[in-house]
């Protein structure tokens, strides 16, 4: 165990469930989906979930959006074409599939707040966390693209409203949650008493923008709550993360950045009335892997050359809400700015510059978007990928990171199989599961 860290590190298998995830063109890979498996699964998936629990991590997450990207050129043809972050089918449905092949791995879907009301979302997360006996988290996301509002009926709602609306959302969620104490269901057989009603209430509810009764239709589930992950990346959406969830996802390019996020999101735990360590902080990365460091680099290069230029802007100019086929590619990158879709995005692409890529265009920006959406990639043998985790890890005072995997299923138990023996013989991640339910594997701090 290294002196700096008296914890675990914790890590989360990550992904869409689309034909690309966070690298554009990744569908291409030869690799990719096969043989005799499909993006749509289960097959894929399910493999995924087992390698990722071969490999001891704390969960799998699933991002989703609920619209394919249509700002780039104005048309969602360029997101067709290249398979980027879409189709986008319902995770909520196959993580199921996913849970009857494992027993301890976590597992996680996004469900935005704008487009489901939270009686049917404290619903679906506590029916999943009774059928996987306390196993799952909800990725809480506010939307942001103007097409997801369009497939609803309803206009966008503004920035900072949504941050408003998803607060209020979530004290419905938690009032439901509340509204059966844990000892209420008594299945008194001989007394005939199912459940004793004075341990469950209505919540009645009546706020600005949501009314509910309650109390909630399912019972207490193994969880109580699921764990609730968040990533807004605004000062709105940082302050609803820290004063709601249990992790803090975030992509950041180099670890002087993950460090400033890290101290960012514990001030704002903090100020909320938590402890630092009650929001842990998640880092996105993607692993490139070969058994010398050469065939790694080899890797790379070819993953990195299905990269598409054109989807790579279709990403980035979904992401940030500005169509980038307006620009001159050519220009220097730091010279236009920010965008109104998620924020902060072009700034990270350009501070990129500070790491090699001096006098870097908007085409080479964009490219490095399109190759892992602002993830680094870590290359190298399986030894020089958990040096750098664990160099990540410590510099960072961040709890842990997302794994993506370009090439599926396949990354994911490579991973496993190179890169965590390594780690478990450092003695910074477990050797196997204390407890059952994700909350525990996150709140585990012996390697076991
Ligand atoms: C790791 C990570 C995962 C995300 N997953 C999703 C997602 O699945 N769906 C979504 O609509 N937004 C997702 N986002 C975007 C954010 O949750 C958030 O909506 C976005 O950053 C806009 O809010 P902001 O202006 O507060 O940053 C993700 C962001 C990050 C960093």
């Amino acid at each position: 165990m290294p002196m700096s860290k008296q914890k675990l590190m914790h890590l989360v298998g990550f992904s869409l469930w689309s034909p690309s995830a966070h690298m554009v063109g990744a569908w291409r890979h030869p690799e990719s989906h096969g043989p005799g498996m499909s993006w749509e699964g289960p097959e894929v998936w399910q493999r995924i979930a087992q390698d990722c629990e071969r490999g001891k991590m704390d969960a799998f997450f699933f991002a989703s959006q609920l619209a394919p990207y249509g700002v780039y050129q104005n048309s969602i043809a360029p997101t067709l074409r290249d398979g980027i972050q879409f189709p986008t089918p319902d995770v909520m449905l196959l993580l199921p599939m996913m849970a009857a092949v494992t027993e301890r791995l976590g597992l996680v879907s996004t469900l935005s707040t704008t487009y489901n009301h939270p009686y049917s979302a404290v619903r679906q997360f506590s029916t999943l966390d009774h059928l996987t006996k306390g196993r799952i988290g909800w990725n809480v996301v506010t939307s942001f693209q103007p097409r997801e509002a369009a497939n609803y009926g309803i206009e966008p709602v503004p920035h900072d409203e949504r941050y408003v609306r998803a607060e209020e959302y979530m004290e419905v969620c938690k009032q439901l949650w509340a509204s059966w104490a844990p000892d209420s269901v008594v299945e008194d057989k001989e007394a005939g008493i199912w459940a004793d009603a004075t341990k469950v209430h209505d919540i009645d509810f009546d706020g600005k923008y949501y009314k509910c009764k309650g109390p909630a239709p399912v019972p207490p589930s193994p969880q109580g709550t699921p764990v609730l992950f968040q990533a807004g990346g605004s000062g709105s959406g940082r302050d609803f993360c820290a004063r709601w969830s249990d992790a803090a996802l975030s992509f950041q390019m180099n670890v002087v950045q993950m460090k400033a996020y890290a101290e960012d999101m514990s001030a704002r735990a903090v100020a909320a009335g938590r402890r630092a360590e009650d929001l842990q902080k998640f880092f996105g990365v993607q692993p490139i892997v070969a058994v010398s460091e050469g065939e790694a680099k080899e890797k790379q290069q070819y993953l990195n050359g299905l990269v598409p230029p054109d989807g790579s802007l279709a990403l980035l100019s979904g992401h940030t809400a500005f169509d980038f086929d307006t620009l001159d590619l050519d220009a220097p990158a730091d010279e236009i700015p920010d965008m109104p879709g998620i924020q902060g995005i072009w700034g990270a692409v350009t501070s990129l510059a500070d790491h090699g890529l001096e006098k870097m265009t908007i085409r080479e920006g964009a490219r490095a978007y399109g190759q892992s959406v602002l993830m680094p990639q870590l290359v190298g043998t399986p030894q020089q990928v958990a040096d750098e985790l664990i160099s990540l890890w410590e510099e960072s005072d961040g709890d842990g990171f997302l794994i993506t995997c370009p090439v599926r299923p396949g990354g994911f138990g490579e991973f496993t199989d190179l890169v965590v023996p390594i780690l478990q013989k450092a003695g910074v991640y477990r050797n196997d599961y204390a407890g059952k339910t994700f909350r525990d594997h996150l709140a585990q701090t012996d390697a076991g």
